[in-house]
């Protein structure tokens, strides 16, 4: 049986982790508006991502015999300035979700509990690679400017993400 610190913590990041998905999806949607389908693409498959991560969460607690407790999702924002700005906003989400991650697993190491410290390992290596993805494609934004013809490319690499 998981504790009810422990429980509670899972809980608060399920709901983080379902606001990441509507956070993408806010800005999929922004790019669909600007007719940059690429950048919707990637953000959407993004957002399937995050949904997926909550699950993770969600099936793990029920797994451990705890109670799962939805809470209110905030509302995202809707604009951003360019893509650099909400690339920027991607890579400072990402880098406040690793900060929730690793603070479930200092919780887990101080409520001695083995089974979420080892389930958490698989979160740790996914924001590296979650920060590593946002990183590239900000250094790249940042490194055409305002270049329409270098952000086309993008989108359309960006539209390969499946
Ligand atoms: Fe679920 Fe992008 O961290």
């Amino acid at each position: 049986m998981i504790s009810k610190k422990m429980e509670e913590a899972i809980n608060k990041q399920i709901n983080e982790e379902i606001y990441s998905a509507y956070l993408y999806l806010s800005m999929a949607s922004h790019f669909a508006e600007q007719n940059l389908m690429g950048f919707q693409n990637w953000l959407f498959v993004q957002y399937h991502e995050e949904l997926g991560h909550a699950e993770k969460f969600y099936k793990y607690l029920i797994e451990r015999g705890g109670k799962v407790k939805l809470m209110a999702i905030k509302e995202p924002p809707d604009t951003w300035k360019n893509p650099k700005d909400a690339f920027e906003a991607v890579l400072k989400h990402e880098q406040h979700i690793t900060g929730k991650i690793n603070e479930l697993v200092d919780l887990a190491e101080a409520e001695k509990d083995r089974a979420t410290f080892a389930m958490l390992q698989w979160f740790v290596n996914e924001q590296v690679e979650e920060e590593a993805n946002a990183q590239e494609i900000l250094a790249k934004l940042e490194m055409v400017g305002d270049h329409k013809r270098s952000l086309l490319m993008i989108d359309r690499e960006l539209a390969q993400r499946k």
